[in-house]
């Protein structure tokens, strides 16, 4: 009987079940989009329900379409989305309010308030995180102040918090288990990354009831199993990493130093730092990669708070393309952008910068402008804000950055990789699967019931598509120094 390992992949817009057999190859997916809803300008919000029904939606769906066996299913892994926060009664099992998703802003003034209490030194030493609206905590917070007799309950140890990994596995365990993993736990403002703790000056801070919080396990060890409830016979659940920590395993980043980088509807670049936190001195957030066994692994990230999702935006907001697909050739047809930028900060600048405020902006524009300038320079803010990041991390590196790896669905889109290798000066390697994400979280899954052996056994699976290199001797100095000044230009706006 063939064997597999099923990845349930929890991302922003939709939900996900891929299985992997045991060359890490892709036996089958399923994929269901749901419900985003936008209350408020700057708040993204989730319902959390609707996050589980749709997750066992595409679990079932993908062991019906792969026509198995439940046998054959060896472990689940779970990746998700991460700093989303969800606050569920433990009497009922049901969420108080809807999920407070990463890109939501509201809590943005309280962050300031925060950091102008001389905190942020504090907080970045315990965390490795910047003091901002897009982690846990403060969402958390506002849960507790807004919504009538929240606080009171948490008190009682009524009420219990998770990011979007732990609610699916105290779904998928019926209740049995509230959990999470250093991963997601990195996330939330609360957790120490160098005791590997809750803490509880920071649950101070933050007024948070220690009781809300899930027990913190490893990424990869069997967490239990799925309730017969739900399927008649029992998987273990035995790996658990946020999306873009689950990424950096999947593209066998474990070496100190490797970098990846995921465009999905933000982009993320995770780099290997080996087994000690080591504080960014550039405005990057140092994170917890991933344990295994009782080696941790630590890693550096850059967030990009829009990455695809500006594709997304030409076609549903402008209307300039019918499909996704359809910017590759549009922006083609022109040979550059002829001075336009645009600068895609739609819910605020994430790193290097961390503005809430700023807000998204076009320059450069005359009279010739079209769209095929648009949607080129939009395809391009992709690459120069990866840009910015990458310089970022080779500064607290001290040491230049040798390869990318890329994954994510804007991989498939050759200009930009291209364009990405030219400005970065740096190998750019797609990949065969770029489902880099699911990939780890089932690495991560199979390791820990023996369907892998170890990471070495992992490298061997790991192949490459395609790399593009810096083809020609052109140099972007001119346009590096432009994309500075469209990017000071929205900080300005946003400041003045
Ligand atoms: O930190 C947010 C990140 O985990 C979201 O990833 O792929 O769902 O956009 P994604």
């Amino acid at each position: 009987m063939k064997e597999f390992i099923l990845a349930l992949d929890q991302g922003t817009t939709s939900s996900r079940a891929i299985l992997f057999d045991k060359q890490g190859g892709i036996e089958n997916v399923a994929q269901k989009e749901f419900t985003q809803f936008f209350p408020q300008s700057g708040w993204v919000e989730h319902d959390a329900q609707e996050i589980w029904s749709t997750q066992l939606a595409v679990l079932t769906e993908v062991i019906a379409k792969a026509n198995i066996k439940l046998e054959a299913i060896k472990a689940i892994g779970i990746t998700n989305q991460r700093e989303t926060t969800i606050v569920w009664n433990r009497k009922t099992g049901l969420p108080i309010y809807n999920a407070i998703v990463w890109q939501d802003r509201r809590t943005a003034d309280y962050c300031k308030a925060i950091a102008e209490r001389g905190l942020e030194r504090l907080i970045q030493e315990k965390t490795g995180l910047l003091i901002d609206a897009y982690f846990s905590a403060s969402k958390i917070n506002w849960i507790l102040n807004h919504v009538p007799d929240a606080r009171q309950l948490a008190e009682q140890g009524d009420l219990a918090f998770g990011t979007v990994d732990s609610w699916l596995v105290y779904n998928l365990t019926n209740g049995a288990k509230h959990i999470t993993d250093v991963s997601n736990a990195s996330r939330t403002l609360l957790f120490n990354i160098n005791t590997l703790t809750w803490d509880q000056e920071l649950l101070d801070i933050f007024e948070i009831p220690a009781s809300m919080l899930p027990t913190v396990c490893a990424s990869s060890e069997i967490y239990g199993e799925t309730s017969t409830e739900l399927s008649s016979k029992a998987i273990p659940i035995a790996g658990i990493a946020g999306d873009q920590q689950a990424a950096l395993f999947g593209q066998l980043c474990t070496q100190e130093g490797m970098v990846k980088n995921t465009y999905g509807t933000g982009c993320f670049l995770l780099m290997n730092i080996g087994q000690k936190p080591v504080i960014s001195t550039n405005k990057l957030v140092t994170t917890v990669a991933w344990k295994i066994g009782n080696e941790v692994s630590y890693a550096l990230e850059g967030s990009i708070f829009i990455g695809g999702a500006v594709v997304q935006w030409l076609r549903d907001e402008l209307g300039i393309i019918k499909k996704s697909e359809d910017i590759e050739p549009l922006a083609m047809r022109v040979s550059d952008t002829n001075g336009v930028y645009v600068v895609p900060a739609f819910s605020g600048l994430g790193a290097p910068h961390w503005n809430p405020e700023a807000r998204g902006t076009i320059v450069g524009l005359s009279r010739g402008s079209n769209d095929a300038h648009i949607a080129r320079a939009a395809l391009e803010s992709i690459a120069y804000q990866t840009h910015d990041i990458l310089k970022a991390m080779e500064m607290d590196a001290k040491a230049p950055i040798k390869e990318l790896r890329v994954d994510g669905g804007a991989t498939q889109n050759n200009f930009l990789m291209q364009f990405q290798a030219e400005i970065l000066q740096t190998k750019v390697i797609r990949p065969a699967v770029t489902e880099t994400t699911a990939l780890g979280a089932a690495f991560l899954a199979g390791l820990a019931v023996g369907f892998w052996k170890d990471i070495e056994e992992l490298k061997a699976l790991w192949k490459e598509d395609k790399t593009f290199t810096h083809t020609t001797e052109k140099n972007y100095d001119v346009q590096l120094r432009e994309w500075k000044r469209a990017t000071d230009t929205v900080k300005f706006w946003a400041d003045y």
